[in-house]
């Protein structure tokens, strides 16, 4: 069970979360695209995260693209008030697979419709945009999910994949609830964006927390492993210990369609690092 129920985070001052959820992009077909193999393992999966008090479901309708929605939309009840869903837009996926950045102001509207549509819900509880469009202008972008709050389809915003100089100029046009970017003991590369939103009480959600399933390597690893044997963990487990222990901010979302590695992530918020530890994985 996600362990410390104080161990929360208020995402834009009133969505309370358990700060470690689940990302949903390992939910689909290989290369998220179309379907997974089983289903009926993806809605086992997230129907298990939320049991084990997993209240914080990342996705993005890139996923799939549309598949991580439906399964989400068919397994949860996504309107419950204890459930916080935050998905994306902003990337479009061609038939190789690849992600391609898409700004367009009526197009991002026009997904947030399809998002709702998928996860039956009347709004969207956390809604992201998933990365700058060097095509579109970055304020067009974001005034497109500012409107979309103003009309009730969308509770809270989110940013992703941004800098600080994005990230503040997002805020001048719309409350930003959450940055979403890549962060993991193998990657700090956006320590600044973390502390950026520290100072501004804004949730960070570390992608890739888990180093895309790498469970790292060289230094990192070794004193991951060190670390695990200490506490008869994981390396996965001590990433996820690490990241929460990092900040108050931090809203780790390791991704997996397996439920034995759900269990050990989820465990990982029981994981106490020492003052040792942490000067070992600095
Ligand atoms: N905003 C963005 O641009 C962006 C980009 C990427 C991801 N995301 C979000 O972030 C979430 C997390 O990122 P991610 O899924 O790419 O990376 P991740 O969580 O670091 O790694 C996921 C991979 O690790 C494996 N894994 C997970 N837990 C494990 C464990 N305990 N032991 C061994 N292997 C384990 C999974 O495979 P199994 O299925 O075999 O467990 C999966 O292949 C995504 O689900 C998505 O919601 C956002």
């Amino acid at each position: 069970m996600v362990s410390n129920e104080s161990d929360t985070f208020d995402i834009g001052g009133d969505l309370t979360v358990h700060r470690l959820g689940f990302g949903a992009m390992r939910i689909t077909g290989e290369g998220i695209i179309g379907p997974p193999e089983s289903e009926s393992n993806a809605h086992d999966v997230l129907r298990r995260a939320v049991e084990l008090g997993v209240d914080f479901v990342d996705t993005a309708d890139s996923y799939g693209p549309g598949v991580s929605e439906r399964l989400i939309g068919e397994a949860l009840d996504a309107t419950r008030d204890d459930l916080v869903v935050a998905t994306k837009a902003g990337l479009l996926r061609n038939r190789e697979g690849d992600w391609l950045p898409h700004g367009d102001p009526d197009y991002l509207k026009n997904q947030a419709l399809t998002s709702i549509d998928r996860l039956g819900v009347d709004s969207i509880d956390l809604y992201q945009y998933h990365r700058p469009d060097p095509d579109t202008d970055y304020e067009a972008s974001i005034q497109a999910f500012a409107e979309l709050k103003d009309d009730g389809l969308v509770d809270h915003v989110g940013v992703s994949n941004v800098s600080v100089e994005q990230l503040e100029l997002a805020r001048d046009h719309v409350e930003v609830a959450t940055v979403q970017n890549e962060y993991s003991l193998g990657n700090r590369e956006h320590a600044d964006v973390l502390d950026a939103c520290e100072e501004a009480g804004i949730g960070f959600i570390p992608y890739a927390p888990v180093g895309w399933g790498s469970g790292f390597e060289g230094d990192v690893r070794e004193a991951a492993e060190a670390v695990a044997e200490r506490h008869d963990a994981t390396v996965y487990q001590v990433a996820l210990a690490w990241i929460l222990e990092t900040s108050d901010v931090t809203l780790p979302i390791p991704g997996t369609s397996s439920l034995d590695h759900l269990a050990e992530n989820v465990a990982a918020s029981e994981l106490d690092l020492t003052d040792e530890d942490l000067a070992t994985l600095a």
